[in-house]
């Protein structure tokens, strides 16, 4: 998809399909008024007869043939009450555009939003959200079905924004969403990958393509025996159950100066999640290929980082493995040593994710990051804490905590900060090893955050719990991209590129 900022009038432009927006009490906005005019009334009319009138809720209206524009189709959308058109108002109303420009069959189309004002957002956050939400409407994931039974391809291939040209920050907002747009695609599709697919190998493959893309992006694969000379003996105890072998891929882009301390993110890469000898229930386990969405989102955040040439030095850890039953597997009760020297007892082979995260924490250490952020999809406790609504937040940095929370807000992929209280720390308690793996029910996404926490003491440390929000069940199944969209706004604003 091509996007495009433009100045013309609406009357004037070519593109297939127009997008204006109508307030509440069929109030036309500034640019819907001068096509109204050039249809000499006619938009206004039709309006009238439709059943539109300019609430938030609406679904939006497709016109043809209207008089005095040359697009086929105006698709108006209401937003409700001209000073009240909020962040979450404007992004609903804007999916709903991008499915109504898709299903109308047009090859261009341009919004005409410029002068749509949204409460403390700026034109930059408009126009960048507008990317990104036409880009994300029209994703489409098939390559796994037959030719014959591939849905149509969305014809959409170029979408123009109206906006004034002295607005600077147009062309940034633009390739910024593209970017942000492209990371979010690439990681859904490795998410939506199955686990026969994306294997372990398949993401350190996917890692070395992204690096010879990219400029100063750079790959490097800890193969299984180099892990075991290392000693990472929780990350190597998951993977002992699998035919496939573990990868701990370190992808690094040196967008800063040579001695700048990097932002390291980590991202759990578990392919397949069975439980291994803990075995999960039948019911939905297909969606344990959804493990490694953590993985896929460090990988989308700094391909965006390379893509955006940001100013700053970024590094993604990946540990991947399956974890599944076998006669080689690790068993509950099973004492492993870490990374850090630290011993763990394996109460439940389920709670893989935090064995393999604390060595790659500990692996990462060796970069002296200026803050390291793990992503990953944690606990299903963390499901039932937030929902689908916020990822889970812990952060044993203030400032840190802040930004990734202002991250979240201004992209709409919103995290929500959790306790991590030394009282929790004692649920981690094993009469036989340094640490259990498990804390028992009660709090269940918080002692997970505890466990990782005792190996970033060192570190100015948070854990995104993306279990909740990583992938969406249901007729909509599939993987949603996040936490890219704050990933990269965080890494954005850190570096100052904000349009
Ligand atoms: N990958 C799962 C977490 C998960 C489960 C995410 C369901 C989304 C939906 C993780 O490896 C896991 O199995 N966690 C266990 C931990 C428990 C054994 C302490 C869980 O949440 O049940
Ligand atoms: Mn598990
Ligand atoms: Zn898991």
């Amino acid at each position: 998809m091509q996007f495009t900022v433009i100045s013309e009038p609406a009357t004037r432009h070519r593109s297939e399909c127009l997008v204006l927006a109508v307030y509440a009490s069929r109030t036309l906005s500034h640019e819907a008024l001068a096509v109204d005019r050039a249809s000499r009334g006619q938009l206004g009319q039709w309006l009238e007869r439709s059943p539109l009138d300019g609430a938030a809720s609406q679904a939006p209206v497709t016109f043809y043939g209207l008089r005095g524009v040359h697009a086929e189709r105006v698709v108006l959308v209401g937003l409700g009450a001209r000073n009240k058109v909020d962040a979450a108002g404007y992004v609903k109303a804007l999916r709903k555009c991008a499915d109504a420009m898709i299903a109308s069959g047009a090859a261009s189309a341009a919004l005409y939003l410029d002068s749509v004002k949204v409460e403390s957002r700026d034109g930059y956050w408009k126009l960048r959200q507008a990317v990104e939400i036409v880009s994300s409407q029209a994703y489409r994931f098939d390559e796994m079905k037959s030719k014959a039974e591939r849905g149509e391809r969305p014809k959409l291939r170029k979408v123009q924004f109206a906006a004034s040209q002295d607005d600077v920050g147009a062309r940034d907002a633009v390739t910024h969403g593209e970017a942000i747009a492209a990371g979010t695609a690439a990681a859904r599709t490795l998410g939506n990958l199955p686990g026969n697919v994306c294997t372990p190998a398949y993401l350190a493959q996917h890692a070395r393509a992204l690096a010879k893309r990219h400029a100063k992006l750079t790959v490097k694969v800890v193969e299984e025996a180099e892990m075991k000379r290392l000693g990472m003996g929780a990350l190597l105890c998951v993977a002992r159950g699998s035919r496939q072998p573990p990868k701990l891929i370190v992808l690094r882009y040196a967008g800063g100066q040579a001695g700048d301390k990097p932002v390291v993110l980590v991202g759990k890469g578990v392919t397949f999640d069975t439980g291994g000898i803990s075995i999960k229930p039948a019911a939905s386990m297909d969606e344990m290929k959804f493990d490694m969405c953590g993985a896929a989102s460090v990988m989308g955040a700094i391909e965006v980082a390379a893509r955006l040439k940001l100013t700053q030095n970024v590094i993604a850890v990946v540990p991947a493995t399956e974890n599944l039953p076998d006669g080689n597997a690790s068993k509950p009760g099973d004492i492993v040593t870490s990374l850090a020297g630290r011993t763990v007892e394996i109460l439940n082979t389920d709670a893989e994710g935090r064995l393999i995260l604390c060595d790659a924490l500990t692996y990462a250490e060796r970069f002296k990051p200026e803050v390291i952020i793990d992503v990953a999809t944690l606990t299903g406790a963390c499901v039932v804490a937030l929902g689908a609504q916020a990822s889970g937040m812990w952060s044993n940095d203030e400032d840190l905590a802040r930004d990734l929370l202002a991250a979240g807000t201004y992209t709409g992929d919103r995290a929500w900060r959790m306790p991590l209280w030394p009282e929790y720390d004692e649920q981690l308690r094993s009469n036989f090893a340094d640490v259990a793996n498990v804390g028992g029910r009660d709090a269940g996404a918080v002692t997970a955050a505890m466990f990782l926490a005792r190996f970033t003491r060192e570190m100015r440390w948070a854990h995104l719990d993306i279990a909740g929000t990583a992938w969406k069940q249901g007729k909509a199944k599939g993987s949603t991209g996040r936490p890219v969209p704050l990933l990269c706004e965080f890494l954005i604003a850190r570096a100052g590129a904000h349009g």
